[in-house]
């Protein structure tokens, strides 16, 4: 190993799938190797998240992250030379405490997270080891369970229906190379029953099919017949995935579907995504109540937690103590990880770690404004998450983490092990 202390600590404005501005940070250690990593943006965010910094006002739409720049190029860097890259904790802490808010707001989480990962990748390189090994050392990893959208909705596709994300995943692959071209066949059929129906609008913000459907159950029968034009067995080869992300339409008990024109209440919240898990192949839901309504995920847990995973995405903002909260409540059975969520790669993986202990589902997690940068994927294989979430099976932002995992998979050759169904966060009767 080589000199792994910081001697350079570099951030510059680059522009994410959306063509929003966002924070790339380069590291540089004394003994010459380098790490670089890109801050991610939400759209639809958990009021808990680490805060971005953005510099407000009329240009760029007030998205610009010159001072979210200018932290780290500043304070940060100043705080953060002759530090020890490989000492991950203690980079983090001094970032941490150099903030001094409880939502890293002041330098701002985008600042944060993309210094924090840029460190963990020059440390990687340093190690002389691809990223996901480095965080493996020798403990066994297997390839994560890809969830993958083939619709958009909700704040991705302007509310065109309520639901965000209609995804696959394959719980009947043998491989993560077989999950993937599965998928493949789905996304193709999904692309000509909509071209077909005249339907065809282009694509939302993760890749998705535009949802150009009159309610959120023809997106559901949409889905059920690409999987099965496709030529696979809905549920045992090809099952149906969902985020809700009902914080979106809904707070302090009550949801407004727009599309359906319907108020609902979160009793029937639950009754209707129940008759949904009754109606079609459905083995995951994500935030399917609002983040503030812990007693509904805690009701919807109890109903149907042994018959779909139940992912905490804004309800637990990759928050270990949150995690820990919820797990004695049994209010979920999956976290969401999203590194930009916590703010920084020992927080990120605190949160995990707790999932694991709970015996949760742990799914890393893409954001919806994303880039070629590919971490995620090294933290999900390096970490054992089993499963994987990146958005659709288009655009380049997507592809090149679905592509780097590929690469993993081949790479570990015989002793690859694809995590597959077992990686979900429920038991099937
Ligand atoms: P976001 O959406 O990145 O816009 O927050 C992703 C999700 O809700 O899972
Ligand atoms: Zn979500």
């Amino acid at each position: 190993m080589t000199d792994t202390r910081i001697a350079g600590v570099r951030g510059r404005r680059v522009w994410d799938s959306r063509g929003r501005p966002t924070v790339e940070v380069d590291v540089a250690l004394k003994g010459g190797a380098t790490g670089r990593a890109i801050a991610p943006a939400g759209a639809s965010m958990g009021s808990g998240e680490a805060v971005d910094l953005r510099d407000g006002g009329k240009a760029l739409g007030g998205f610009d992250v010159s001072r979210a720049v200018n932290a780290v190029n500043g304070e940060i860097a100043q705080a953060l030379l002759g530090k020890d890259a490989a000492d991950q904790a203690s980079v983090d802490q001094i970032m941490i405490a150099l903030d001094g808010t409880p939502n890293k707001g002041r330098l701002g989480g985008n600042a944060i997270v993309a210094t924090s990962m840029a460190v963990l990748h020059a440390a990687a390189a340093a190690a002389g080891v691809p990223l996901w090994k480095y965080l493996a050392q020798d403990r066994k990893v297997r390839i994560p369970l890809p969830e993958i959208q083939i619709f958009g909705g909700g704040a991705h596709a302007a509310r065109r229906v309520d639901i965000q994300d209609f995804m696959v995943m394959c719980p009947g692959a043998t491989s993560f190379a077989q999950a993937l071209e599965w998928t493949a066949e789905v996304y193709l059929a999904a692309g000509s029953i909509m071209k077909q129906a005249g339907k065809l609008q282009g694509v939302a913000d993760e890749g998705g099919f535009w949802p150009a459907f009159k309610s959120n159950e023809e997106a559901l029968d949409t889905l059920v017949e690409a999987i099965a034009r496709a030529g696979f067995k809905p549920r045992e080869q090809v099952a149906i995935s969902l985020d809700v992300a009902a914080s979106e339409f809904g707070r302090n008990g009550a949801y407004t579907l727009a599309l359906d024109d319907r108020r609902l209440d979160t009793g029937d919240m639950i009754a209707m995504l129940g008759r949904w898990l009754d109606a079609y192949p459905i083995i995951s839901i994500e935030d399917p109540v609002a983040e503030d309504d812990a007693a509904g995920f805690a009701a919807f847990t109890k109903a149907y937690g042994d018959r779909c995973q139940v992912i905490g995405d804004d309800f637990l903002v990759t928050n270990a103590g949150r995690v820990r909260e919820v797990a004695k409540n049994g209010a979920a059975t999956a976290v969401l990880v999203k590194p930009n969520q916590a703010g920084t790669i020992t927080e990120t993986q605190a949160a995990l770690a707790a999932g694991k202990a709970a015996k949760f589902g742990t799914i890393v997690s893409a954001r919806s404004g994303e880039t070629e940068d590919v971490t995620i994927v090294h933290l999900a294989v390096g970490w054992d998450a089993g499963q994987l979430k990146v958005g659709s099976f288009s655009r380049s932002e997507r592809m090149a983490k679905w592509n780097e995992c590929l690469r993993i998979e081949e790479a570990l050759g015989k002793d690859a092990v694809f995590a597959g169904g077992d990686a979900l966060g429920y038991s099937p009767k």
